[in-house]
């Protein structure tokens, strides 16, 4: 199963916070809700899951109803979240989106979520919004000390607004050792 990591990224490259002060962008938000249509799931942190919960709808478009259709799966190790499947690991959410028979995935975040997948080595592909804002020293997309990996650009799109998307496959990271 193909999994995809969607992140919007501020233009000095961190890991775009979303507050009521400073929404995502809604380009970046329609292209979510396109690829949730698309793909028919999304995989999502307990505490991004929770923020959405508690954010007011920001427009008229029918991302809900997206939203309703689509296998949503909440990774939790608290299971303090109630409503959808809850599942306690990365790999038990691949799982569960493999035995529905989804092709693909679409990994939503938040920060925590995001690099857990990737210091599983779980990403085949990033899907990287670059949004037209600078914040602080914020919070950042990364792989565990050391680590390294080559990304090849699948393409790039011009989103609106402003923002640019950026999609890369993202090569298997050699062991430790191995001869490349
Ligand atoms: N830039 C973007 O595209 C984007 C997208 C989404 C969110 N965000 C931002 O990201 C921030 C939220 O990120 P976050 O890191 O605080 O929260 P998060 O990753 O959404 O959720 C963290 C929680 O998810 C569970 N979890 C995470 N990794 C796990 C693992 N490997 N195994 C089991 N459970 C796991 C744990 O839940 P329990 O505590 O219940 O065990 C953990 O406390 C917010 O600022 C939000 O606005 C940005």
């Amino acid at each position: 199963m193909k999994i995809i990591l969607w992140a919007t990224l501020t233009a000095n490259g961190n890991y775009a916070r979303s507050t009521p002060a400073h929404p995502p962008k809604p380009e970046a938000l329609a292209d979510f809700a396109a690829q949730v249509g698309a793909i028919g799931n999304f995989i999502v942190g307990r505490q991004t899951f929770q923020e959405f919960q508690s954010q007011p709808r920001r427009s008229a478009e029918d991302a809900g109803a997206t939203f309703a259709r689509a296998d949503i799966v909440v990774v939790s190790r608290s299971g303090e979240v109630k409503g959808p499947t809850v599942v306690g690991s990365a790999q038990a959410a691949v799982a569960h989106l493999r035995e529905r028979g989804h092709a693909a995935a679409l990994l939503a975040g938040g920060e925590q979520l995001h690099n857990a997948f990737l210091a599983e080595g779980l990403v085949d592909e990033l899907c990287l919004n670059v949004a037209p804002v600078l914040e602080d020293a914020g919070l950042r997309l990364h792989l565990p000390p050391g680590g390294f990996a080559s990304l090849r650009l699948l393409a790039s799109r011009d989103l609106g607004g402003g923002v640019l998307q950026l999609r890369y496959a993202l090569a298997p990271t050699p062991r430790s050792g191995a001869i490349a």
